[in-house]
């Protein structure tokens, strides 16, 4: 294949894995993952095929959400470890062509960030305006506006008798981008880690650094997009790094003011809309509604679809934030692997850059807590406070925790059978998920056909195919509720994906004769396509040589 894209960016064939480096390795003892532990996986990275670590936090934090309250954006958190550690870490990671993408957290610092030690000593500081002070309104808080972690987004300093906003927890206070010694100060920050030799950043809550908290605006502030070009400008831009914007708000429309190559912001975006279909619609993440598979459907050839050349997608089902994948929408008991294997197939087989979260490539699932003293979270921690304040019963708000809370993810990789999942010789500082004996990186690896072996061959097709990254996308319609199937067209070849999104057998028929089948979670053989019965879980990619389009 001879056909040559202009302006292709490595990252656009790439794909991440997310590391938490609280959860991934523990090198010394102390039950806390650390940069040491992540070198020393490198070699299983390389090994599973990818090409970039978006790292969770790793600089300096008193740990109120576990390192999104940075206290010093040029320090190490001394628990991971010091700046030497992390120059390693690059270095090694580079050596294995592996780039390292730094979590930006800039919404917000630590209260005990010394800007914030400096701004709420007085008014007169000249701190004072790199955060977000307001006067109260009658003795009480500014205005209505709520913290994403519950109560009021306004805390009074007791000091300057003023109320400062905090969109997350207290320990979280908002950064005034509007002041431009702020960006300024951003902006060598970054350039600080740009000149280590990283790969690019992930952009924390990114569409909620324009807010106008007087008008109650948050996301998508009116000046959002003039400061995003302004960093691109001042920092990243012209150096092909990979930047990605955490944006919950986002549309395609939205999507593309970031991502369109024209006007030099972002690479691409986290939408959220897909990981909003089991919630119910205006209230909480707590409130669910079971998925609908025509939903789902509709939502990702949106995507792919109305992007179009002018932005780029990324692709996901986990992050930090987020419940394990397998035990949401797949099936983590009878067809756990089955299931695993399905929605990963159905994830990469799309156009954009897809992220791996650690864990996902074994099909690692949600963990069961009986008390909320086994919760660290401090998103799931006040969520109970408050409904137990507002009458629910516990269980049915640890039935929420247990399917929606954020330590579903963050509990310590399963790297083996031993003590604790070879994560730590401590106590981990979360427990791991009792299921490791039967789930471990150890297990998989020795067996062939396991979850593991699937994202290392979908890996492996990505850089292989360039189908896989520049072809475009056709939903296949007429097909029953629960498969989702779709074809990718580029240049005279067409690839068919089939995906039987549910736990029982499904009709599927379609007038193709494939000539090759490239990935399966059977070991069938997928000559006619008419009327064939599909296993509970049973994805499959065909590919039917000559193109439709
Ligand atoms: C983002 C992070 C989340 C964090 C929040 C505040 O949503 O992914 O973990 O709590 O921002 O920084
Ligand atoms: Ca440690």
């Amino acid at each position: 294949m001879t056909q040559h894209k202009t302006n292709t960016h490595w990252w656009q064939e790439a794909v991440v894995y997310q590391v938490y480096p609280r959860s991934f390795q523990d090198s010394n003892g102390d039950g806390i993952g650390d940069l040491a532990g992540i070198i020393q996986r490198l070699d299983y990275l390389k090994h599973l095929g990818i090409s970039a670590i978006w790292l969770s936090p790793v600089y300096r934090s008193p740990n109120d959400d576990n390192g999104y309250d940075i206290s010093d954006y040029e320090q190490i958190m001394s628990e991971f470890g010091t700046m030497a550690d992390m120059d390693q870490l690059i270095q090694e990671a580079q050596k294995r062509e592996i780039k390292i993408i730094m979590d930006l957290v800039v919404n917000h610092t630590s209260d005990e960030h010394p800007w914030f030690i400096e701004s709420r000593s007085s008014k007169a500081n000249p701190y004072r305006d790199y955060y977000v002070w307001r006067k109260g309104l009658n003795g009480e808080t500014p205005n209505d506006l709520e913290s994403t972690f519950l109560g009021s987004a306004w805390q009074l300093d007791e000091g300057t008798g003023e109320y400062y906003l905090h969109l997350f927890s207290k320990k979280q206070p908002d950064l005034n981008w509007e002041n431009p010694s702020v960006r300024n100060a951003i902006y060598n920050m970054m350039n600080f880690w740009i000149d280590k030799g990283i790969g690019g950043f992930r952009m924390d809550v990114i569409d909620l650094v324009g807010k106008i908290p007087d008008q109650k605006i948050t996301g998508n502030g009116p000046k959002l997009h003039d400061y995003l070009q302004e960093m691109n400008a001042e920092t990243f831009g012209g150096k092909d790094l990979l930047t990605v914007g955490e944006t919950w708000g986002a549309t395609p429309e939205i999507a593309k003011l970031y991502s369109d190559p024209k006007r030099n912001e972002l690479s691409m975006v986290f939408q959220f809309e897909h990981v909003g279909l089991d919630e119910e619609p205006g209230k909480s993440k707590w409130d669910l509604r079971p998925l609908q598979i025509s939903e789902l459907k509709k939502v990702f050839s949106k995507w792919q679809t109305e992007l179009g050349d002018q932005g780029w997608n990324s692709l996901f089902w986990n992050n930090h934030d987020l419940p394990r994948i397998v035990s949401r929408w797949g099936n983590d008991r009878t067809y756990r692997v089955q299931s695993a294997k399905m929605l990963a197939i159905l994830l990469h087989m799309l156009k954009g850059t897809p992220y791996i979260y650690q864990g996902e490539e074994i099909g690692m699932t949600n963990r069961v807590i009986h008390d909320i003293t086994e919760i660290e979270d401090i998103e799931s921690k006040n969520m109970y406070a408050d409904r137990v304040e507002k009458g629910y019963s516990k269980r049915e708000i640890l039935t929420a925790i247990n399917t929606k809370g954020r330590d579903n993810a963050r509990t310590p990789m399963q790297w083996d059978n031993t003590k604790d999942a070879g994560f730590t010789t401590g106590t981990p500082w979360l427990a791991v998920n009792e299921n490791y004996h039967e789930i471990n990186v150890a297990k998989d690896l020795a067996d062939k056909n396991s979850i593991f072996y699937t994202y290392q061959k979908l890996i492996e097709l990505r850089k292989k195919h360039p189908l896989i990254v520049w072809g475009s996308f056709e939903l296949v319609e007429d097909t029953a509720e629960e498969i989702f199937a779709y074809y990718r067209h580029y240049q005279n070849e067409s690839w068919l994906i089939v995906c039987n999104f549910s736990d029982q057998e499904q009709v599927f028929s379609l007038d193709e004769t494939p000539t090759e089948t490239i990935i399966a979670n059977t070991q069938k053989t997928y000559t006619r396509l008419s009327e064939r019965t599909l296993d509970p879980y049973e994805s499959f990619v065909v590919n039917l040589a000559s193109s439709v389009n």
